[in-house]
């Protein structure tokens, strides 16, 4: 199963990120979980978030770009949901390290895609220009989150210029995403 945490604050409003998560809802192995319309309040559901993440081969982290980050949802899920002894060991170690079995592996060798959006366009993301540095150095945060739980990092997914971007170029990058998808396996575990 492909899971996909959307986290998108106001969805409706959202121009490329939708275009994308609308392109994959018909698959028959992907599962959606919106979390700003299931959680309003924050008050998020851990046991039935950690049930939906323990059924997944894939899961999938699609959201706008805020302040270089993850929406505040997003961050308030890793806080709640991704816990000692379940998202990593209760010695506080990473997975890889547990001496018993079952104490902090629940994710362990799933694979994590990141799928952002951002608004800053593809050139404004270098050295020298508006955001500095290329758009893979905002990456460490979540990688290393990734990696921490076991996790298998995918190479990520960024649309940059999410508001100025061709018609075009937004079915192109939507395509692409369910191209993905698709063609998505789990792989074989000697
Ligand atoms: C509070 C806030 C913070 C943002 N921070 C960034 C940012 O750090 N870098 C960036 O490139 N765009 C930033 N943006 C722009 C969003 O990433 C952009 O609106 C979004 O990716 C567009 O995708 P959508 O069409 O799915 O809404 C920010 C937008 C808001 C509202």
């Amino acid at each position: 199963m492909i899971l996909i945490l959307h986290t998108h604050p106001y969805p409706q409003r959202s121009r490329t990120g939708r275009a994308l998560l609308e392109s994959v809802r018909d698959l028959p192995n992907v599962v959606v979980r919106s979390l700003y319309d299931l959680y309003p309040d924050f008050d998020i559901d851990i046991a039935t978030e950690q049930a939906m993440l323990a059924d997944a081969d894939l899961v999938v982290l699609l959201h706008p770009v805020y302040w270089y980050s993850i929406p505040a949802m997003l961050k308030h899920y890793f806080d709640v949901v991704l816990t000692r002894g379940w998202a990593y060991t209760s010695a506080g170690g990473r997975t890889g390290s547990s001496a018993k079995p079952g104490d902090g592996d629940a994710l362990r060798g799933k694979h994590l895609l990141w799928v952002a959006t951002t608004g800053g366009t593809a050139s404004s993301y270098a050295e020298g220009e508006m955001h500095a540095m290329p758009f893979k150095g905002y990456e460490a945060p979540l990688r290393q989150t990734a990696h921490f739980c076991g996790m298998v990092w995918e190479a990520p997914i960024s649309i940059h210029g999410a508001h100025v971007i061709s018609e075009d170029d937004v079915a192109e990058a939507a395509t692409k995403f369910r191209a993905r998808l698709i063609a998505w396996r789990k792989p074989d575990v000697a």
